[in-house]
């Protein structure tokens, strides 16, 4: 627990980011949870997902831009992604983060290059789903979610079930006809905000799957816990749910073994691939949820 609060608030340290980011040992850190620095990389991996019938989103690294022009930059970064993946034929969505988009800097910005990006989304026939980053802004990113559901209706919000109050939010969602990424929960949060015992957080992200398995609209369940995904498949399947009435999502890299047994199983598998040079918050998050992969971080950093 103290070693995961420790690597999340490094995750924080933009100075630590920077120097790991551009030292010699990236490439190798980045191969296992990251499919690499281009575009090119991204999309190089989408097309194998798809030959292995597997979905993806598309996920650029960066968060927490501090101008007006990186804000468009990311924007435009995206437009790219999805008018070229698009000219490949491949249907994958793509995953934002507001503060990626400007959230800090203008909100009437980051709202404009959101709109944009779900306009051009829907006329490819895609969907842009909005990941959800620490509390402090979980009020401003459903409420642009509202309102890019109301003008385009591509968008997916995602829902933590380490917060107290996500079980009001998915109500809030299922209510609106909102599709809902579930995931846990990655950021460092108060125990005024979050439960802080795993278990706690294990039984509600359990008790909000049950709502979505009734009441969401194709909702996704992002995990790689096998004692969160056997009940959720046997209560869609008690459900009737269809098996393409909802999806399984997981990060790239992370459990290949379950995705193959979904893939199998005829379920339908969505895996968040990022990519990018500014991958340093996204590894240190991966690592505080399994300290284990610090062992690779070192051998690594020693290895350069
Ligand atoms: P848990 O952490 O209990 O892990 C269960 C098992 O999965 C572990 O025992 C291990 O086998 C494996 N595992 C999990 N993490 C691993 C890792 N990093 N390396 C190796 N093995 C690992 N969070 C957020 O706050 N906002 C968001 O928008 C998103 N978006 C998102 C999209 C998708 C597609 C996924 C899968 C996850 C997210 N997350 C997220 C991250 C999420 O909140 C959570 O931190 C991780 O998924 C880890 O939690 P699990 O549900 O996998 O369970």
């Amino acid at each position: 627990m103290i070693l995961r609060s420790v690597l999340l608030w490094l995750s924080r340290q933009r100075w630590l980011g920077h120097w790991i980011e551009t030292s010699r040992a990236s490439q190798k850190l980045i191969r296992r949870f990251i499919a690499g620095r281009t575009l090119e990389e991204g999309l190089g991996v989408c097309r194998r997902l798809k030959a292995e019938s597997t979905l993806a989103t598309l996920d650029i690294l960066g968060e927490n831009v501090t101008s007006a022009a990186e804000a468009r930059k990311s924007a435009e970064a995206y437009q790219e992604a999805l008018r070229t993946m698009a000219a490949a034929e491949l249907a994958a969505t793509v995953s934002i983060k507001l503060t990626q988009f400007g959230l800090d800097v203008s909100e009437a910005d980051c709202h404009e290059n959101v709109m944009a990006l779900a306009a051009l989304a829907a006329s490819l026939g895609t969907r842009v789903e909005i990941d959800m980053e620490s509390s402090g802004y979980v009020d401003r990113t459903l409420s642009m979610v509202r309102s890019t559901h109301r003008r385009h209706g591509n968008v997916r919000a995602v829902i933590q079930a380490y917060l107290f109050r996500s079980a009001d939010d998915i109500a809030g969602l299922c209510r609106d006809r909102i599709p809902v990424r579930l995931c846990k929960g990655a950021y460092l949060e108060p125990p005024e905000v979050a439960f802080p015992n795993k278990g706690d957080v294990d039984r509600n992200y359990l008790e909000l799957a049950r709502r979505l398995v009734e009441d969401g609209v194709d909702p996704a369940f992002a995990t790689h816990d096998e004692r969160m995904l056997r009940p959720i498949l046997e209560s869609a399947g008690r459900h009737k749910l269809p098996k393409d009435a909802f999806e399984i999502q997981m990060l790239y890299g992370i459990r290949r073994d379950i995705q193959r047994r979904l893939i199998a199983g005829g379920y339908r598998l969505r895996l968040y691939v990022p990519y990018g040079v500014a991958w340093y918050p996204y590894l240190m998050r991966r690592l505080g949820e399994r300290p284990a992969n610090l062992k690779f971080l070192l051998r690594s950093l020693l290895r350069a």
